[in-house]
């Protein structure tokens, strides 16, 4: 960093991103892209001169945070409106700090008693950046925040580029899209509470040369479960930038004299090692700084919710259960029906202890029975909702989201409670720990199953429209009390699905409910669409009925061998010969998922995957015949990530050639339709 011109240099292993203040004191990028040799051949700040009377040079600038204020016409970071009305932000340099892989640039209001922190930090290893705001009011009086980015990220100026980005709903989550940028603003986010199936928080943009193996690519996430915005924008003048934060939609914060707000973190990187590169630098970051136990892979679970839905009981359970073990499962989970008087949908939502007509004794002789086999025991629960026949409701009508003049719209028969509430926070803290202090759990399955809908809040201490992110600061409090108290417990996200799959959740959650969908072929297309932003690890993939008798089981397996291996089907209905098969891919995987939980993966079409070990001794591939194109008897794959100079075998080929002989080549596999196969790769140490 050179002081004198305040110009700042954070460097990653393979990139680089600069700015620096320039002559008329604007904050403005200067460079992202390849790191180079030496600090001084990164450009300067620019100055530039507006265009005509209509475009101020702030228009025409890259500035790293953009205010609501002067004639600036683009997407803002920051817009606030004072106790006297004023609508108008001028925020100056007031000094900054460093460290290794530290910057804080504090900016101050050149008339009000307003702060604002930029930070800065590097995660060196992963060529990404973290960036985080800090809005404080130094003053007596409130004022109002209506917008709040993390950041805003610009791209070399004048290049045509593409977005790619995750779109889905219920059920056919994780579509990658990839799409052309024109002038404008293309936005993407969630206006549900969570952060939704809909978009995910999360982008990868290249210019247009980019492949799964090479070219630049630039990519982030935000780490936010809540309403989030993307806004990607093409300026007039051709500059493409994406701003990242919680959404501003019906929102607004009231921020009292002495007062903070912190962003959540927004993740950017990049690569010139294509797609692949980008997912795996995500990976390992998630993997390695964000999952709590990222260190060790996940015990293949069964989950007894397609076999017994709400017909849960000690007996069904122990019958699922003794069968799932001699499977070789290592962690049973009872999913939904377990609680008070849930019967059905229609109740029980809110009263979290066991249902005293199915669990006479409660849950202890289950778990003693299922520990008894050598299987771990997780549980289902769905804390945030409330049915409206529960005693929770019955004694807190007032503790969900609603607006005392309408109706409380249900979705699945219930509501929402206000997690902004403390009362609500220390409730669900309360009896969450109550059931891990009773019982020995292992895992939790923490549900969400509907959308929000009348987000009111009957006696806000600010402004009511603060509720999407004091929902999200209520849930983080509660997950992260449990975390506290019970560390070794393994959380699992899911909402109906995919609907909270985010780098926030992933700070508690170790895994994912990537999808109600089990379904192995769309799976195979919503596991590729998840691996673009999150790694194997945390992607749950379950074998169920859905394809029972029409895909063969072997074909089941492999897909969900791509991620953290569950089986969610009915045990009772499965033939001694699908057992016996299953123990046996079981028992395979046991020995093969390090490299796939563990390791990088290499797409290689959403038809084959490739996982390599860290140290490239090992991997393992699978190949599907998907049936495209028609009638195809055979598949092609072009394996990656192989060390060049290194001499491999490959299961079933008799050959053993060099790491770049193999991937300069198409290997050919012959496959009848929905026909799959699993190799494993081996490095040959002569
Ligand atoms: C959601 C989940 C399912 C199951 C049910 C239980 O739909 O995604 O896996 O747990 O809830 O009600």
């Amino acid at each position: 960093m050179n002081k004198s011109t305040l110009n700042w240099i954070l460097e990653t292993r393979n990139s680089a991103y600069c700015f620096g203040i320039n002559d008329d004191g604007y904050l403005i990028n200067s460079y992202w892209g390849k790191r180079k040799n030496e600090k001084t051949d990164y450009p300067l700040p620019i100055q530039k001169a507006g265009w005509a009377s209509f475009d101020s040079s702030a228009n025409v600038l890259p500035q790293e945070y953009p205010v609501y204020g002067g004639a600036f016409h683009h997407e803002p970071c920051l817009k606030i409106t004072f106790v006297d009305g004023v609508r108008d932000l001028v925020l100056v340099y007031d000094s900054d700090w460093s460290s290794q892989n530290e910057i804080r640039i504090k900016l101050r209001d050149t008339y009000y008693p307003l702060q604002v922190i930029l930070h800065y930090k590097t995660h060196a290893n992963y060529d990404l950046i973290e960036r985080w705001v800090e809005v404080i009011n130094k003053g007596k009086e409130a004022l109002t925040i209506e917008r709040i980015f993390s950041a805003q990220w610009h791209f070399p100026e004048q290049q045509q580029y593409y977005l790619s980005h995750l779109s889905g709903k219920w059920g056919d989550e994780f579509h990658l899209i990839r799409e052309a940028l024109t002038s404008g603003v293309k936005v993407l986010e969630s206006r549900r509470i969570t952060s939704s199936h809909h978009h995910n928080p999360w982008f990868m943009i290249d210019a247009g040369n980019a492949t799964e193996t090479e070219g630049e690519v630039w990519f982030g996430a935000l780490a936010w479960s809540g309403n989030w915005k993307l806004a990607t924008e093409v300026t007039n003048f051709d500059m493409t930038r994406i701003s990242m934060g919680i959404n501003d939609w019906d929102f607004a914060w009231k921020l009292n004299g002495g007062e903070k707000l912190i962003t959540p973190s927004a993740f950017a990187g990049y690569t010139q090692g294509g797609f692949g590169q980008a997912s795996r630098s995500l990976h390992n970051f998630i993997r390695e700084l964000v999952i709590p136990h990222g260190a060790n892979p996940h015990k293949i679970l069964y989950n007894s919710w397609e076999a017994t839905f709400f017909d849960v009981d000690e007996i069904s359970q122990t019958r699922l259960a003794e069968i799932a073990a001699s499977m070789g499962v290592e962690l049973f989970v009872l999913d939904d029906g377990w609680f008070y008087n849930r019967n059905s949908d229609h109740a029980g939502l809110g009263d979290w202890w066991p249902d005293p007509v199915k669990f006479p004794c409660g849950l202890q002789p289950l778990i003693q029975k299922v520990n008894h086999l050598g299987m771990d025991f997780g549980l289902w629960i769905e804390p945030e909702m409330v049915n409206p026949d529960s005693d929770l409701y019955r004694a807190h009508p007032d503790w969900i989201l609603h607006f005392p003049t309408r109706e409380r719209t249900l979705a699945r028969n219930q509501c929402i409670l206000n997690m902004a509430l403390p009362v609500v926070q220390e409730y669900l803290i309360e009896k969450m720990d109550h059931l891990l202090k009773e019982n020995n759990i292992a895992f939790i399955k923490w549900d969400m199953n509907r959308n929000v809908s009348e987000p009111g809040w009957l006696h806000p201490p600010g402004d009511p429209k603060e509720i999407w992110v004091r929902y999200v600061q209520g849930l983080y409090r509660v997950w992260g009390e449990l975390r506290h108290r019970h560390p070794n417990v393994i959380l699992q996200s899911c909402s109906g699905g995919g609907g909270r799959a985010d780098v926030g959740i992933l700070h508690l959650a170790d895994q994912i409910w990537v999808s109600d969908n089990t379904k192995a072929l769309d799976r195979l297309q919503i596991q590729h669409g998840f691996s673009m932003a999150y790694p194997a690890i945390i992607m749950e993939a379950w074998v169920t009925d859905a394809d029972r008798g029409t895909l063969p089981l072997s074909f089941r397996f492999h897909v969900s061998m791509c991620g953290s291996l569950g089986i969610g089907g009915n045990l009772l209905h499965w033939s001694e010969e699908e057992r016996n098969e299953a123990a046996y891919w079981i028992s395979h995987y046991k020995s093969l998922r390090e490299i796939i939980q563990l390791g990088d993966q290499y797409r290689l079409g959403y038809y084959a995957t490739q996982y390599m070990s860290k140290d490239f001794q090992q991997g393992v591939l699978f190949v599907f015949n998907i049936g495209q194109p028609v009638q195809a008897t055979s598949v092609k794959v072009r394996l990656q990530g192989l060390r060049p100079e290194a001499i491999y075998e490959i299961e079933g080929l008799n050959e053993v050639k060099s790491g770049l002989d193999w991937m300069l080549k198409d290997l050919v596999f012959p496959l009848e339709l929905f026909e799959s196969t699993v190799r494993e790769i081996h490095q040959k140490n002569e």
